[in-house]
This record gives C-alpha cells, sequence and structure tokens, in this order.
C-alpha cells in the first residue's frame, strides 16, 4: 500500500481565521481519506458516501466562511459566494456521475485542484484583502460578529430547552 497523502497540509495554507483554517484541513483530511478509500479497493457505496460527506462538510464551510466575510463586512462577498456556489454545482454533478472505478479515479485530480485552487488562491484573497482594512475596523466588525454569535447560541439554548 501506498502510504503517501494525496494532499499534504502544511502551515503556509493556514490563513490565520482558526474555524476557517480548522474546517480546510477537514476538507484536506476529507479528501486523503477518499483517496485512501481507493487505494484500499473500498466498495462503490463507501466511495459514494465519502463523496456525500465532502458535499456536506464543504456546504458546511461555505455557509462558515460566508458568515465570517458578512461579519467582518467584506466587499467581495457577492463574488465569492457565486464562486462558492460554483463549486459546490460542480462537486454535484461529480458525484451522481460517479458510478464506476474508473468514474472515481477522475474525481481525484477535480479535487485535489479545485480545492486548492479554493483554499490558496480565492480564500488567500479575502483574508489579503482584510489585512488591508483598518485595524480597528477590523476589531469592531470581529466584536460585534462575536456577539450576533452568543447570541444565536443562547437563542438556539433557550430553544432546546423548550422542547
Ligand atoms: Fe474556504
Ligand atoms: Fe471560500
Amino acid at each position: 500500500m501506498n502510504n503517501s497523502l494525496y494532499i499534504v497540509w502544511s502551515d503556509d495554507l493556514n490563513l490565520g481565521i482558526n474555524i476557517i483554517d480548522e474546517q480546510h484541513r477537514g476538507l484536506v483530511s476529507l479528501i486523503n481519506s477518499f483517496y485512501y478509500h481507493i487505494q484500499m479497493g473500498a466498495s462503490m457505496v463507501t466511495m459514494q458516501s465519502t463523496l456525500k460527506t465532502i458535499e456536506d462538510y464543504a456546504k458546511i464551510h461555505f455557509a462558515t466562511e460566508e458568515a465570517v466575510m458578512a461579519g467582518l463586512g467584506f466587499e467581495g462577498l457577492d463574488a465569492h459566494r457565486i464562486s462558492h456556489d460554483n463549486l459546490l454545482l460542480k462537486t454535484q454533478q461529480l458525484l451522481s456521475s460517479v458510478k464506476t472505478d474508473q468514474d472515481v479515479y477522475g474525481v481525484m485530480p477535480f479535487l485535489r485542484r479545485w480545492w486548492m485552487d479554493h483554499i490558496v488562491k480565492e480564500d488567500r484573497e479575502f483574508v489579503d484583502l482584510i489585512g488591508n482594512m483598518s485595524s480597528d475596523v477590523f476589531v469592531e466588525n470581529y466584536k460585534q460578529q462575536m456577539q450576533v454569535m452568543a447570541q444565536a447560541e443562547i437563542q438556539a439554548n433557550e430553544q432546546s430547552a423548550l422542547h
């Protein structure tokens, strides 16, 4: 068995926003798991369920990232959202096309290229632009976002206490 990972995470892929970095590592981890399944000759059911997990996790990740961007008042949010929507659509199309072992091999380059482009280029652009905001504005927006999230958490706890 080949013991190498398909994508090796390195610290220079970190963008400095913890939750986004954590989820990027999660996505890379899922892609590596998919690669491992291929090498191990896993069943088509396992392959498809791993791909579905990647798709579901991508949705969580995009929603998180867009909430962070909105909270920080990022002007490029609409364009970035379109890019997320396109990536998700492409992932879904690919997912539905995987029916045979041959199809499975065709998925790997897509996953690596698209995800690495997403992490390394598009998200990096966002972080660079945020970095150019005045630190006062950044801190103020960040504080407001934390308050909104804390409020949402209180409401969610109240809701669950009611049921
Ligand atoms: Fe991302
Ligand atoms: Fe993104």
